[in-house]
């Protein structure tokens, strides 16, 4: 059966069979080649696209935007702040109304409640830009990038270190399950991922024959991996947490020496950025690098802007695939 996606929401991995993934990252390639050589369609032409923000983003809003206009489609930008969403209207009010105007709309905020309630009532394909829970469109840009380098996602090994219960280690977990990879997720026990999601994890794993393990040694979690992968300590949100999760994650940051440890030398590094690197930004300058050095991050190793930039072509795909004529 060929795959279509026509109609679907993009809300979580979760939702997907290995091969719709797969669908998503082979359009992903088409439609790059496509754009590198010129070649240019206009497989949204007329489509009218909100983007909700409660949080912050530059890669994710700047994809969909980019994306949506290199097709011919239209989107709209609906920051914290300029619209009712939750506040003075509920969801599923807002849900109603925007899916009158628009054709398709992406939600970037906290809850995975939210994003799924808009799915429900707003009638129209819904994707979701990062939740608290799942940034599944992050997921599909790193794959992409994994394939560029290895050929292959099943067999492939990625060792995600840091704060293993956020919406990264999450969605990582699950999509590489789908997909037959072997997911390490290096973190101090507090932080690994919850028992619901273990579970979730280890199902799809029965079906897909792929495999994770759940370490805190960073030497047995790193060991082997042809992906060392890592991102922010403290997630958009959960600020307070800043000193702690520091103090509790300083062990692992990806310097050269983690880098060594998985005893290849093709191993890549990627980040879904923002990276706290070196010290030049305002919140980072007090604290230099953190969950990564400026040498990995600079380094040979390091994928981080072909990864941003697949996040580009990745969510085009998405959204031809649930939307295109
Ligand atoms: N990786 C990512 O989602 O980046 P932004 O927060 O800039 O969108
Ligand atoms: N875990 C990070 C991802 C940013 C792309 C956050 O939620 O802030």
């Amino acid at each position: 059966m060929p795959v279509n996606l026509r109609g679907r929401h993009f809300l979580k991995l979760l939702d997907f069979k290995p091969e719709e993934i797969a669908f998503l990252l082979t359009l992903s390639k088409k439609l790059k080649e496509d754009k590198m050589v010129g070649t240019r369609h206009r497989l949204l032409d007329g489509k009218n696209i909100a983007l909700i923000f409660e949080k912050a983003s530059t890669r994710t809003r700047c994809a969909f935007v980019a994306a949506c206009i290199d097709e011919g489609a239209h989107p709209e930008y609906l920051g914290k702040g300029d619209i009712q969403l939750g506040k003075k209207e509920t969801v599923k009010d807002t849900a109603r109304v925007l899916g009158r105007y628009f054709d398709g709309i992406e939600f970037r905020g906290f809850s995975q409640k939210t994003v799924e309630e808009l799915a429900e009532f707003a009638g129209v394909p819904v994707w979701n830009g990062l939740t608290d829970l799942y940034h599944p469109t992050q997921i599909l840009a790193d794959f992409l990038t994994v394939m560029e380098n290895f050929g292959k996602l099943e067999g492939i090994t990625l060792a995600y270190v840091g704060d293993g219960r956020n919406n990264m280690a999450r969605s990582l977990l699950i999509g590489g399950m789908k997909m037959g990879m072997n997911i390490k997720i290096v973190a101090p026990e507090s932080l690994f991922p919850d028992d619901e999601l273990i579970s979730k994890a280890t199902e799809i794993a029965s079906e897909t024959g792929a495999s994770f393990e759940l370490t805190s040694s960073v030497d047995k979690g790193v060991n082997g991996a042809h992906v060392i992968y890592t991102d922010v300590w403290v997630s958009m949100g959960e600020e307070s947490q800043w000193n702690e999760r520091l103090n509790l994650l300083m062990p692992y940051q990806v310097n050269e020496s983690m880098m060594k440890k998985t005893g290849r030398d093709d191993t890549i590094f990627l980040h879904c950025l923002p990276a706290f690197h070196n010290n030049d930004t305002e919140l980072s300058k007090e604290t230099g690098a953190l969950e990564v050095t400026e040498e990995v991050f600079e380094g040979k190793a390091s994928r981080v802007f072909d990864q941003a930039e697949n996040r580009m072509h990745t969510i085009k795909a998405v959204m031809v695939s649930t939307l295109g004529a």
